[in-house]
């Protein structure tokens, strides 16, 4: 049976642990990568402040899949995104998740189709979320 929250979970923690920062330190290499317009966004950028914020949010991110419900912190965090601020567009969130995704591939040995599908499915209404501030 595909029971996605499950099998997110589990690859989740497969990701995190036994180190954490290592997994989204390797995101933010393959984010920065994919695209030199994005590379120039975290020029400036204190990556190390840049990762604790970022695992800070993911639990904003995975609390509002199951709540629907913005807390303060993810709104505060789709404003500063949206229109007039970073302007973060909706195609920089699809290669986002698309980072995330291969970095999943990387970290988790039990990675695959199914492992794949539950990131993007619990991920999209945070991004879905976070997409709409781009127009507001
Ligand atoms: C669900 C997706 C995302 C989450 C949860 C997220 C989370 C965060 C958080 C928590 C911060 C720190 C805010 C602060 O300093 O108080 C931040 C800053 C930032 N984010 Fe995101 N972000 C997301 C997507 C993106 C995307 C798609 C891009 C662009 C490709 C992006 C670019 C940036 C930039 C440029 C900053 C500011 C960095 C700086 O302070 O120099 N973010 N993000």
């Amino acid at each position: 049976m595909k029971r996605y929250r499950k099998h997110f979970n589990n690859s989740f923690q497969r990701a995190i642990s036994p180190d954490a920062r290592s997994f989204y330190r390797r995101f933010y290499e393959i984010l920065i990568s994919a695209d030199p317009r994005i590379k120039d966004l975290f020029a400036k950028t204190d990556m190390d402040r840049q990762i604790t914020m970022l695992m800070q949010s993911m639990t904003h991110i995975m609390t509002f899949s199951a709540t629907l419900e913005p807390s303060d912190e993810i709104e505060k965090i789709a404003v500063a995104h949206g229109k007039n601020q970073l302007n973060i567009t909706a195609e920089f969130y699809d290669i986002w998740l698309d980072s995330m995704i291969k970095t999943v591939d990387e970290i988790d040995p039990k990675f695959e189709g199914h492992i794949e599908t539950s990131w993007r499915v619990l991920m999209a209404p945070g991004i879905e979320y976070m997409k709409s501030f781009c127009k507001k």
